[in-house]
């Protein structure tokens, strides 16, 4: 009944609309425009990109160009946002991103411009909505955890997860993924194990493209049933995680300078904000920490106490102004100053090869002075025996002459 007499009222706003726009006006004061109908949701296997369809209200398909335009007004369900998304198109489909661990949730009005409608947009009062629910197949409570990507330094993409503590042991994981520019979902490239299990994927040798929606898909099978799939959507430039850098510090003219070089590789220089850390010992022994901000990779310090050691170091991310979010990169190793307190380890040792070069020395001389000693001993002995020999001999001859005679 109230379809019929949409119908009516769009007919008589049809034909009436050529003649005077004050009559059109006056027809378009009553609400008379139908939602879309046989609204639907279906999955091409994108793992999360949906694509939804509509046809032309019937009290709208007869209308003429020149009379009134039909346009739709598509409200879906954000769960990135938890907020409603809105968008208005002269097409009778859409494609949208959605997480298909959740409810998926769809309206579409009709609106209705033009000459019949005098400038004025009218809007159906009602809509027409579709709720998808979650597949909700595989075992309860086996979606995967902590599922992270991280980019680093715009070379290698590499995406890890923990299995949830109910998998059931020999479970087998899987990890899909689709963009814009494929067909269908891929199986990962390279899977990283850990323990013999997967537990990551490396997208090193098969590059993604950013700037566009990546869909990820950690699924298996087990002996108890296929696991319950997890869904994930990202953009790999909100993943960067640059590489460390090297930081040099020197003191000039009282001042102390620090110095540093953007990471080599894709990550473009003017996009890093850098982060400077110093570390100071106070003259109580308790250390002090605070952080600076920076655009530019160097920094001047004037207000440095001699006497207390100070540490820095730096690290860097992805600027707002590229990315929506970064990684923080490792930080730099630590330079200080003064560089190294004194250490007195080595004297020491020095110390005890200078008493030992001593004692071999000392102990050399007192060899050599024996041997000296024993040689001169000897040698006085040799020349000493054959003369008393010879005296006693002698001695004796003359007692046996003495004694003869
Ligand atoms: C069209 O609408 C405007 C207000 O939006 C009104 O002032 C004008 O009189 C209307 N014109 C006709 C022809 O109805
Ligand atoms: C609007 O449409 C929905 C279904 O699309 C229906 O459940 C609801 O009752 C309608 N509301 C009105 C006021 O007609
Ligand atoms: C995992 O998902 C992919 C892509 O949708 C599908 O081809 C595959 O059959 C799924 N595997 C299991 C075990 O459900």
């Amino acid at each position: 009944m109230a379809g019929k007499l949409c119908l009516t009222h769009l007919m008589l706003l049809a034909l009436t609309c050529r003649e005077t726009a004050v009559r059109c006006h006056a027809l378009t004061g009553s609400p008379a425009v139908d939602p879309p109908e046989d609204l639907l949701i279906s999955d091409p296997g994108h793992l999360g990109h949906l694509d939804i369809s509509w046809s032309v209200p019937a009290a709208v398909r007869n209308l003429t160009p020149e009379c009134a335009r039909s346009v739709y007004q598509l409200e879906y369900f954000n769960t990135n946002t938890h907020s409603w998304s809105a968008v208005r198109t002269a097409r009778s489909s859409y494609r949208a991103q959605f997480d298909l661990m959740k409810d998926v949730r769809v309206r579409v009005y009709t609106l209705l411009d033009g000459p019949c409608t005098n400038g004025t947009v009218i809007k159906s009062q009602n809509y027409t909505e579709v709720v998808r629910r979650p597949a909700g197949t595989g075992v309860v409570g086996t979606e995967v955890q902590d599922f992270l990507c991280v980019y680093q330094n715009m070379e290698h993409l590499e995406c890890r997860w923990r299995p949830s503590p109910k998998t059931p042991a020999h479970s087998l994981q899987s990890l899909y993924f689709w963009h814009r520019e494929l067909d269908r979902a891929e199986e990962c490239p390279e899977y990283i194990l850990s323990g013999g299990v997967r537990s990551g994927c490396d997208f090193t040798d098969k590059p993604l493209p950013d700037f566009t929606d990546i869909n990820f898909c950690v699924n298996g099978s087990s002996p108890d049933g296929p696991l319950r799939p997890s869904f994930f959507s990202l953009q790999i430039q909100n993943h960067v995680k640059p590489e460390p850098t090297q930081l040099h510090l020197q003191v000039e003219a009282g001042q102390l300078q620090l110095q540093w070089g953007r990471p080599a590789g894709r990550v473009p220089g003017h996009c890093l904000d850098w982060q400077v850390e110093h570390n100071q010992e106070g003259p109580d022994g308790k250390m002090k920490s605070e952080k600076l901000n920076l655009q530019q990779t160097s920094f001047a310090l004037t207000s440095v106490h001699d006497k207390d050691r100070s540490c820095f170091r730096v690290r860097s991310k992805l600027s707002k102004y590229c990315a929506d979010r970064s990684f923080w990169s490792e930080w730099s190793q630590p330079a200080c100053c003064p560089e190294e307190e004194a250490v007195p380890e080595p004297e020491p040792d020095l110390v005890l090869v200078y008493v030992y070069v001593a004692i071999a020395i000392i102990a050399m001389l007192v060899v050599l002075l024996c041997v000296g000693l024993v040689l001169k001993v000897r040698r006085s002995r040799k020349t000493k025996t054959p003369d008393s020999l010879l005296t006693t001999l002698f001695a004796r001859n003359s007692v046996v002459v003495a004694t003869e005679a």
